[in-house]
């Protein structure tokens, strides 16, 4: 396979030799798992709470110390949140880590969420790309006519919070309204083999981000149990539940999901349609969910196990260099 030229421009601005990211997670970004990533010949993303909150780095050092695991490149998540009361710490925090990156030498942003206008400037004027997270074709069109570098677009197989689309039905809506062959769309969701890396190639996307595929790693700090059922379980058995985040995420169904209920409650549901209440109760409901995922990553007794439907290509736990080497396995650079 030739490679397209999205996915050269994808090389190029992450300085990976295979278009698979790994993407950010919390949990499951623990430094080593990001480094092992990116010094394999992928691309490992930060998420900046996973690295400091639950792996107990301070946030600039923790950069720091990936820099000695690994000489590659890496990227850093950075949420755009409103500046409205009840967000406007947590949006302060994230602009303090996008400049405490961009200080740091990371020289690419995976932004989440909001409108990405400010931190486009900001990042190109310090030779910094930044690629967007859409679930839609509306919202790409918005993150691309910001000036972003490329699009990570979320379908419905991905593990943590779910797009809407099939990766087959999203590419096609975004590529209905820009069509431009060197922009580079990352798909993510439900891709943990060569076969499904070829597959999206030539779908037009110019490569993958994997989360799953990267917690049943050896270098992934979660509980080998965790890492298990990862293994053991099907596609089947990952099921929508937006009692997390008050939007829908992937988990694996276990007895503790099923026990819980996979949907909040009437009044909890009212109050996330209102529009005075929606984002303080998605706030609520997301401090709730970061403890059970500190207590999922740790604790195997504590089993909401988030995890995309790409588990039917996972088999074993391996490392991150086996990881790679199996998506490279099939693909030839050109
Ligand atoms: C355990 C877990 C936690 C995640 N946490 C985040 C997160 O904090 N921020 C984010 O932008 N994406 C998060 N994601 C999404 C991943 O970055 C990635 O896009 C997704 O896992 C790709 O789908 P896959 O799991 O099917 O490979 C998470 C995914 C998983 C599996």
């Amino acid at each position: 396979m030739s490679l397209s030229p999205a996915t050269k421009r994808l090389l190029q601005d992450t300085g990976a030799r295979l278009p698979v990211v790994c993407g950010p997670m919390y949990p499951g970004s623990n430094p080593e798992l990001v480094a092992a990533v990116s010094e394999a010949g992928g691309f490992g993303v930060v998420q900046p709470i996973a690295l400091t909150r639950l792996y107990g780095h301070d946030y600039r050092s923790g950069l720091r110390y990936i820099k000695t695991l690994t000489s590659k490149p890496f990227g850093v998540n950075i949420t755009i949140l409103p500046k409205t009361a009840a967000s406007a710490r947590y949006a302060k925090m994230n602009e303090e880590f996008a400049d405490i990156a961009i200080e740091e030498g990371v020289k690419f942003l995976l932004t989440s969420l909001g409108k990405p206008d400010d931190i486009v400037k900001k990042a190109h004027a310090n030779g910094v790309k930044v690629y967007h997270d859409v679930h839609n074709a509306k919202l790409a069109v918005r993150a691309a006519d910001a000036g972003v570098d490329g699009l990570n677009l979320l379908n419905s197989s991905m593990g943590g919070q779910t797009g809407q689309f099939e990766p087959e039905e999203i590419i096609k809506s975004v590529l209905a309204v820009r069509d431009e062959a060197d922009f580079p769309m990352l798909c993510a969701g439900g891709q943990s083999t060569s076969s499904d890396l070829n597959k999206m190639l030539e779908l037009g996307y110019a490569g993958i981000q994997c989360g799953t595929r990267f917690l049943a790693t050896e270098e992934a700090k979660i509980t080998q149990e965790y890492k298990q059922a990862i293994v053991n379980a099907k596609s089947d058995d990952i099921v929508w539940t937006n009692k997390m985040a008050g939007t829908n995420s992937s988990v694996i169904r276990t007895p503790m999901v099923e026990e819980g209920g996979l949907r909040t409650n009437a009044f909890v549901s009212f109050l996330l349609k209102q529009p005075m209440t929606k984002a303080l109760t998605r706030l609520w409901l997301l401090r709730g969910a970061l403890e059970k995922y500190d207590q999922a990553a740790f604790d195997p007794e504590v089993q909401y196990w988030q995890a995309g439907k790409g588990v039917d290509g996972i088999d074993e736990i391996i490392s991150c260099e086996e990881v790679i080497r199996r998506f490279e396995k099939d693909f030839k650079l050109k």
